[in-house]
């Protein structure tokens, strides 16, 4: 890759600082390619390029946390195994803990420098810049880390850890959002595994039922204005709101007529059964999933199951998925009752409207519904495999 400052490089003796003008450039030219750039390792290679250049350091890491593992991990080029190292090891560690940056000039006068490294690797680490970067939430994700510092001074000044912070706030959201990307793959490996594991047969409603229950969600939660990333959390969460009927015998879950009352309380328990299976992950679409699950039976007016959490106590992506699955279970067949046609459905919302279902959400899925039952149509049941006409 094109280095601004190798051009001064010539005689192999010390660099100098980058000029206003070479770094407004670097910058334009980095924030443009981290932009484009959705996958994680290559984020972290293009960032990491960009603080070596920004503070004309020998050498610079993007350490990511991985907090389930306890430690940190990075990708220093294409094709390279990720390198990990305890979150606690060495001076990164050390800024990771205190949240604080540290700029040490001597890391050997330093004690908390491992100088263990350098004796296996045969380099001379003399200058360390390290910087916590965080999340929008302020958590911390991760760590820059330079090393060396290669003009003259040979040493990093507070300027370098601005520029440093600089590049981390450019890139910070290109990154959380590669994160989330990375995420949400995971994740679904996670639900897809759980889901096979216990095997398709259970429940009927699965196929457009969820997708219906996700897009549905989608334009509830954008129509009361949560942010993006809760939105999209959402959407990938909904769909496993029944997740708990896994735990319904088939003779209550598939019961062709009415329940009674004692299979109805039986049936009810799916709510807690869902949020006991989903509440311990940490991964914030399955904790999510574990609202919607636990949540999503609640009553506006009190009345649900199984707390009978009131109003806005209810978390929001309770509310929306409650309307969401209403909607979608009363317009489509199952073993116990047939498809309501839509004015029936809609009578019914007008009712619950401050009762079963959140006022302020109502009033959304009034405003949306023509979005609404353009999503129904286009996930419709009439033409799944079983059920479409013979070519
Ligand atoms: P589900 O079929 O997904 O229905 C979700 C929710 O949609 C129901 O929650 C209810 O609020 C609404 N809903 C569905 N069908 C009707 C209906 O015909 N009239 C009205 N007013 N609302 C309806 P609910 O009642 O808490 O039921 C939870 C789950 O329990 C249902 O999920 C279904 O799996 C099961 N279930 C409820 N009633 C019966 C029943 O009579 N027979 C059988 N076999 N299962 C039932
Ligand atoms: C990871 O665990 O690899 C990072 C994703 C996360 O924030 O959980
Ligand atoms: C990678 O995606 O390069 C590694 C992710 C990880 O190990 O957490
Ligand atoms: C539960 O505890 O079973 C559901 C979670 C909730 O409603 O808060
Ligand atoms: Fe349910
Ligand atoms: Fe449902």
């Amino acid at each position: 890759m094109h280095d601004y400052y190798d051009e001064f490089d010539s005689t192999g003796t010390f660099r100098r600082e980058l000029t206003p003008d070479e770094m407004l450039k670097l910058i334009f030219e980095y924030v443009a390619k981290i932009s484009n750039e959705k996958q994680v390792d290559n984020l972290l290679v293009l960032m990491a390029d960009l603080g070596r250049q920004l503070v004309v350091a020998d050498r610079c890491t993007l350490w990511l946390l991985d907090d389930a593992k306890g430690e940190l991990w990075t990708k220093v080029a294409h094709g390279i195994p990720p390198i990990r190292i305890p979150a606690t090891a060495g001076i990164v560690g050390h800024a990771i803990t205190d949240r604080e940056p540290i700029i040490l000039n001597d890391a050997y006068a330093d004690p908390r420098f491992n100088q263990e490294v350098d004796r296996k690797t045969g380099y001379r680490t003399r200058n360390i810049l390290a910087l916590p970067i965080h999340n929008n939430d302020g958590e911390v994700i991760g760590a820059y880390q330079a090393i060396n510092k290669m003009t003259e001074a040979a040493a990093f000044s507070p300027k370098d850890l601005e520029y440093i912070a600089l590049a981390a706030s450019y890139s910070g959201k290109a990154l959380e959002s590669a994160i989330l990307y990375q995420e949400i793959e995971d994740t679904q490996r996670e639900i897809i595994f759980t889901m096979s594991e216990v095997g398709e047969s259970r429940s009927k409603e699965t196929g457009n039922h969820v997708k219906r229950v996700a897009e549905y969600s989608r334009v509830l939660a954008q129509g009361i204005g949560l942010p993006d990333r809760e939105v999209e959390i959402l959407c990938l969460a909904s769909p496993m709101h029944d997740i708990g009927k896994i735990g319904i015998p088939d003779a209550v879950l598939k019961k062709p007529g009415k329940l009674t009352e004692e299979e109805f309380e039986i049936m009810k328990t799916h709510a807690s059964l869902g949020y006991e299976m989903l509440k311990n992950s940490r991964r914030p679409i399955l904790r999510a999933a574990a609202i919607v699950a636990g949540e999503h039976h609640e009553k506006y007016n009190g009345r649900g199951y199984p707390h009978g959490t009131k109003g806005e106590e209810i978390h929001i992506y309770g509310r929306i998925t409650a309307i969401a699955d209403v909607f979608d279970a009363l317009g489509s067949d199952r073993c116990y009752k047939s498809a309501w046609p839509l004015d029936r459905i809609l009578n019914l919302f007008r009712e619950e409207r401050g009762q079963h279902f959140d006022p302020h959400l109502t009033d959304v899925f009034f405003d949306r519904l023509e979005e609404i039952v353009a999503i129904r149509d286009k996930f419709s049941d009439i033409f799944t495999k079983e059920t479409a006409p013979e070519a």
